[in-house]
């Protein structure tokens, strides 16, 4: 079968990947100086996230969950890729809090993990999260 051509707004994954990699520069992480940068793609848009951290340690944001919150802050709830970008080889994935956060708005996405050093790993939502808790669980009661 044909692969699909891309959505006429579609942004290329090297313009997203370049995003998370420019969000990473200004994460606030003197804690754990463990940077990371997520740029989630909105219908041709892109909005970035870094991980914001606190000295009151549990009131550290996670990149991801920074772009998701200002993405549904600014009406924009319809994902179709995201790309992080940490400093470690192979490229870390998103944690389960972000896992969580994003499946509640998208069944799935495309996600690039990537480093610095060029390192780009492309897997999905559904891979790396594929059962979740979600309404569904709420309405089965
Ligand atoms: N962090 C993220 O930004 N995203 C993740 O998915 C995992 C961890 C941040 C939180 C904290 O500031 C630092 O990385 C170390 O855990």
């Amino acid at each position: 079968m044909e692969p699909s051509p891309p959505a006429a707004d579609a942004v290329r994954p090297q313009a997203l990947i370049a995003a998370a990699l420019a969000a990473r520069e200004v994460a606030y992480a003197p804690y754990s100086r463990f940077q990371v940068g997520a740029a989630l793609e909105c219908e041709g848009e892109i909005i970035e996230g870094c991980n914001v951290e606190n000295a009151s340690y549990g009131l550290c944001v996670c990149a991801e969950r920074h772009a998701a919150i200002k993405a549904v802050g600014a009406g924009r709830r319809a994902w179709t890729a995201l790309a992080v970008a940490t400093d470690t080889s192979p490229p870390s994935p998103p944690c389960g809090l972000c896992l969580q956060t994003l499946a509640e708005f998208v069944d799935d996405l495309p996600i690039w993990l990537v480093n610095p050093q060029g390192e780009a790993v492309q897997t999905s939502l559904r891979a790396l999260f594929p059962v979740r808790f979600d309404k569904g669980s709420l309405d089965d009661r």
